[in-house]
């Protein structure tokens, strides 16, 4: 059997660039990755400074971290949730890892929308399941909707979705989620939700899917609102009945996440004012683009409701979005991703903008943005 083959992300050959561009003299800004340009909360740093000393930093699993996690769920969604089902992950990404492997057989087919997390289709492939990609465009807000799932001839095993997504930050509200929920529930289908963006909304709290379907498998992590990709922490909320058997996969396939990163990831937990000043920021690059990018002619935009992306369609400019943020880069030193890592197929006609900078960058790359638009133009 041929291993799967699995597509590098664009991004990263033009973050590649920039970096050189970076190197030899040129100033950069940096929106091409999902990722805080905040470091986690100072506090949280300290301790780590505090258990590196202290501790010897084995193969742990902090229980404290997963009561506290556990409370996350009652204070956000009032949910009760044991905290013997929060198991810890080196991330979202080790987290779907583990939810395809254990809950799901090679041949199962997957479904998730396009466009979305590139990772997605690439870890389905990798682990000989089959993706399942579903259209979605401007009518939806490029988010999935029960009508696709009912539109499905054939029922596929898995459903993945997102809410606030990547590339789109747009968010499903409750009766959409209810609606996904309940067509999951007829056909058969087992839902994992990434809920990585959770924390990080502008239109109101988002809701988690383990309100609407109690046996859904929950995936999150500390990369995003607890600004801590690096530290490579985050969860997964094992359905009922479940929670044994994952934890005999993570035994296996990753043993413990990081001592270190458990310890500080407690205290970041609480830095409630540190995290809701990194959001405000958020929320300020947002207004500032989605009033600029218009203004530039940019009008074809669904209004981002969570996490800190734009997904815009550059189609009236050019057809091939890799060379337009190639040229952007080069010229301007403003680095974004291209549409095809998030969408083969309509992609080449989008790019998507990473707000997670300072407000000071924001306004630099709305600037040379927009002149260099205007040059493009004339
Ligand atoms: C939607 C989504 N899910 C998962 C991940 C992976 O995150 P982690 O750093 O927790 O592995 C990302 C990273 O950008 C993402 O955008």
């Amino acid at each position: 059997m041929n291993p799967a083959s699995v597509e590098p992300f664009h991004a990263i050959s033009i973050s590649r660039l920039a970096h050189r561009l970076e190197g030899e003299g040129r100033s950069i800004i940096h929106m091409e990755f999902g990722q805080p340009s905040t470091g986690a909360p100072p506090r949280a740093i300290a301790a780590a400074h505090h258990w590196l000393d202290a501790e010897p930093g084995g193969y742990v699993e902090h229980s404290r971290l997963c009561e506290r996690i556990a409370r996350l769920y009652a204070d956000r969604h009032g949910l009760s949730i044991d905290p013997a089902r929060i198991l810890l992950t080196c991330g979202a990404s080790p987290a779907l890892v583990l939810a395809l492997s254990a809950l799901f057989s090679p041949g199962d087919r997957i479904a998730f929308v396009r466009p979305g997390y590139v990772a997605y289709r690439n870890t389905v492939s990798a682990l000989d399941r089959v993706p399942v990609e579903i259209a979605a465009d401007a009518s939806t807000r490029f988010q999935l909707a029960a009508s696709h799932l009912d539109a499905l001839e054939e029922a596929p095993a898995g459903l993945i979705l997102a809410s606030p997504a990547n590339p789109t930050g747009t968010m499903i509200p409750a009766e959409g989620l209810a609606a996904i929920a309940a067509a999951a529930k007829r056909r058969g289908i087992r839902i994992i939700s990434d809920e990585i963006y959770h924390g990080l909304s502008y239109v109101g709290p988002a809701h988690s899917m383990l309100e609407f379907d109690p046996d859904a498998i929950i995936i999150n992590s500390f990369s995003k609102y607890f600004s801590m990709a690096g530290w490579r922490l985050g969860w997964i909320v094992a359905p009922p009945g479940t929670s044994e058997l994952l934890r005999a996969y993570i035994g296996n396939l990753f043993l413990t996440p990081p001592s270190l990163a458990q310890h500080a990831a407690l205290v970041a937990m609480d830095e409630t004012d540190v995290l809701e000043g990194y959001h405000e920021t958020y929320r300020r690059n947002r207004a500032l683009l989605l009033e600029a990018l218009p203004q530039m002619g940019l009008a074809r935009i669904a209004p981002p409701d969570g996490a800190f992306y734009i997904w815009a369609d550059v189609s009236a400019l050019t057809n091939d979005s890799m060379d337009f943020c190639r040229r952007l880069l080069v010229d301007t030193g403003v680095t974004i991703a291209p549409g095809v890592d998030f969408d083969p197929v309509e992609g080449h006609r989008f790019i998507r903008f990473s707000f997670a900078v300072s407000t000071a960058q924001t306004e630099d790359a709305i600037d040379r943005f927009g002149s260099w638009l205007a040059q493009q133009r004339a």
